[in-house]
């Protein structure tokens, strides 16, 4: 079965969990293992985050789209490039405490978002998957569910109620600007400056990484890019 999560609150256990948070916090994650990052731990808050400190760790995140006291970097993809540290330590709203909850649900957990959206399907496996929007504050987020159901449309398998909603919703948007820009989630990046952030996230399947979970811990779920990788940082297998 592919089944849809709208929210963190929805979630259940599943073989297989993608979480996604398109605008902005699994689009930060994927543009961070791709720029160079070797992990990046994802804290259910910012207290948390701090607690993570260490040398080599670079503090990224936000509230209200801004960066927090004593952090590093907010939460823009770009400002992942180029890596600024060994590992990005991220402390969001709503999409980290949402991959911390799936590592909690699933022993497989994968991001998505659109920069690797067909990294992303290649990767997915499995007869329980679900895919887990982030959403903003408890509640669904457009841009979410258009991704989980660009996602579920590609998949096998029979599709729950909830991944037929998400896919109608993809169906219902002819570009990923539109489904994007049409989002309350965007409307708030943009009026905090932010507009350049949500074209970026809004670029498709250009980037090959699938982050997945590899480490968790009380509150912080840590991913990688699923290869192994040299003390040279040359990529030597694939897992
Ligand atoms: C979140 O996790 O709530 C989002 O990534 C917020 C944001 O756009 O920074």
């Amino acid at each position: 079965m592919i089944d849809v999560a709208f929210t963190r609150a929805e979630a259940r256990p599943a073989d297989v969990t993608i979480v996604i948070d398109v605008l902005r916090a699994t689009s930060t994650i994927v543009q961070a293992l791709h720029a160079g990052y070797r992990r990046v731990l994802c804290a259910d808050g910012l207290d948390r985050a701090r607690g993570l400190a260490a040398p080599g760790r670079v503090l990224a995140g936000e509230r209200h789209c801004v960066r927090p006291p004593g952090f590093d970097l907010g939460n823009s993809p770009a400002d992942t490039i180029p890596p600024r540290g060994d590992e990005l330590v991220l402390a969001t709203t709503n999409g980290a405490p949402a991959i911390v909850r799936a590592a909690e649900l699933s022993p497989v957990v994968l991001i998505a978002c659109l920069l690797n959206l067909d990294a992303a399907i290649d990767a997915i496996a499995g007869e329980d998957v679900q895919l887990l929007c982030s959403g903003t504050d408890g509640r669904p987020a457009l841009e979410d569910v258009y991704v989980a159901g660009r996602i579920a449309a590609h998949l096998d398998g029979p599709l729950s109620d909830a991944a037929l909603v998400a896919r109608a919703v993809a169906h219902a948007y002819p570009a990923n600007r539109d489904a994007l820009a049409g989002s309350a989630d965007a409307v708030v990046l943009v009026a905090a400056g932010l507009e350049a952030d949500v074209e970026w996230c809004a670029r498709e399947s250009v980037v090959p990484v699938v982050p997945r979970l590899c480490a968790t811990e009380q509150g912080v779920a840590t991913v990688d890019s699923g290869r192994i990788i040299e003390e040279n940082h040359r990529v030597v297998s694939h897992t």
